[in-house]
């Protein structure tokens, strides 16, 4: 092992010495000895895993930080999440949301947050709504029949507009659908911007403007409801739950669950629902499979869960896999841990790369193919499988994905052909893995 790393060639140095033998990115895999790339999307971590192993340090945004990937890392990662500072690492979140926020919360208060949530996120919550949200899926689809449309911002409107309808029952105008998406594609691009960058970007008036119009249709919600209006829908039982007796109760903290329940991760579901689409679509013999297994689908039928349609449940789990919308989470660590002979001192930055393991041949056999059957033929170990995090902070719309993707391409496939104003286009960004999305227009047409 070297006794420097890129922190000498850059200047700046690690506080630990173990951490300092690390192999580093740049002077032992990009070989420059220079500062590495700037952008997210520009490393090759895929390439660094594979010639340094499962951890290396890397210099990012001007400063060190410690990469971590593969199997062993996500079960070091996922075995004790109190490793982790989410305070620090989320606080994005925060700045936005609140200090209420699900995902910026540690330890225990973390886990209670998340018990307050249940009933708006568990899959008994989810799935009664399963007839209504197929409903509007249909309905948003014969809507749009054959008009030009892009599709992102079909499923973003689709899905919108079914939270509307379940899980936080309210009335959406065309104009504030629009504002609602626009708010949360902004506000998640500027959750993986630097302090400085992010800090501009509050300034921004648009989105100032947004968040203005966000909030206040949510506290408007909110504010009926604590005056009497009953509604029953998945937010009414989360604020129960959140109320604590004898105290007001905490206006930002139900807008960050209102807000939850209405918006949260919808452009992630949509980004997985375009590539797979589309990817789908370009596969006619996979269609043909599809096609006849969805000949009994009626969301009755789905009710009773994923259970009569394997082969849409195998086509979602390799979605899944090879799109991954969040490959990368920043981690800031809290208790000090040994991982690979290595010790990881409080402070220290992580990118913990929970994905890698999607795009390794030793565990998905050619793994940029999209191959659904694969899910069919194998069964893979969860630690392989990053898409939605892992351990106490896994993703708390995992349920509501697992719904919506399957109401939305049975809908689609089963009724519908597809054309493209463009030739579908998604290529996959090797260095990361990470798929770079089309947005792509085409219109729907009735089979
Ligand atoms: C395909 C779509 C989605 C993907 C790929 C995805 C991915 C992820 C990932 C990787 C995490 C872990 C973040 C971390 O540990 O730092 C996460 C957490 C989270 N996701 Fe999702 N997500 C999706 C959809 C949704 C939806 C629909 C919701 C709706 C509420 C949602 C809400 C959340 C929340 C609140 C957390 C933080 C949970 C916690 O920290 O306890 N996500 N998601």
């Amino acid at each position: 092992m070297r006794a420097s790393g890129a922190f000498y060639a850059t200047g700046k140095r690690m506080k630990s010495g173990a951490i300092e033998n690390m192999p580093s990115y740049e002077i032992d895999f990009a070989g420059s000895g220079e500062g590495a790339p700037v952008g997210l999307d520009q490393f090759d971590h895929l390439g660094a895993y594979k010639k340094l192993g499962p951890i290396y340090s890397v210099e990012f945004r001007g400063e060190p930080w410690v990469c971590i990937g593969g199997l062993e890392a996500n079960t070091a990662a996922w075995k004790n999440p109190d490793i982790w500072n989410y305070h620090e690492a989320l606080k994005p979140f925060r700045e936005v949301m609140g200090d209420r926020h699900v995902t910026q919360l540690d330890g225990e208060v973390h886990r209670a947050k998340r018990k307050q949530l249940k009933p708006g996120f568990g899959m008994g919550a989810i799935a009664r709504w399963i007839p209504a949200i197929d409903g509007i899926v249909r309905s948003e689809l014969e809507r749009l029949a054959g008009a030009e449309t892009s599709l992102h911002s079909f499923f973003m409107t689709t899905l919108t507009l079914a939270n509307a309808s379940t899980l936080l029952k309210t009335e959406l105008s065309e104009e504030e659908v629009d504002t609602f998406i626009r708010f949360e594609e902004t506000f998640i691009n500027s959750t993986v911007m630097s302090d400085k960058d992010r800090a501009s970007f509050y300034t921004d008036p648009l989105f100032i403007d947004d968040r203005r119009i966000v909030f206040d249709f949510l506290k408007h919600e909110i504010e009926e409801r604590l005056a009497g209006k009953e509604v029953n829908d998945n937010f009414s039982q989360v604020a129960e739950r959140t109320a604590i007796e004898g105290e007001a109760p905490d206006m930002q903290e139900l807008v960050s669950e209102a807000y939850l329940l209405l918006m949260a991760g919808n452009g992630n579901t949509s980004k997985l629902l375009n590539c797979g689409l589309q990817h789908i679509l370009s596969d006619s013999d996979w269609l043909d499979v599809m096609r006849r297994e969805l000949e009994s689908y009626s969301a009755d039928s789905f009710v009773e869960g994923m259970k009569h349609f394997p082969v849409l449940k195998a086509t979602i789990a390799e979605i899944e896999r090879l799109f991954p919308a969040a490959p990368v989470l920043s981690r800031v660590v809290a208790k000090p841990f040994e991982f690979k002979g290595f010790v990881l001192d409080e402070g220290t930055k992580v990118l913990h790369m929970q994905t890698i393991a999607h795009f390794l041949d030793e565990v998905y056999e050619e793994p940029y193919r999209f191959k659904p059957q694969r899910w069919l033929e194998n069964d893979y170990s969860k630690k392989a499988q990053g898409t939605f995090g892992g351990s106490t902070h896994i993703c708390l719309g995992i349920n509501l994905v697992r719904v919506h993707m399957p109401i939305v391409l049975a809908n689609i496939l089963s009724n519908y052909d597809l054309a493209f104003e463009s030739a579908p286009d998604i290529r996959l960004n090797f260095n990361y893995g990470v798929p770079q999305v089309a947005d792509l227009r085409g219109s729907f047409r009735h089979r």
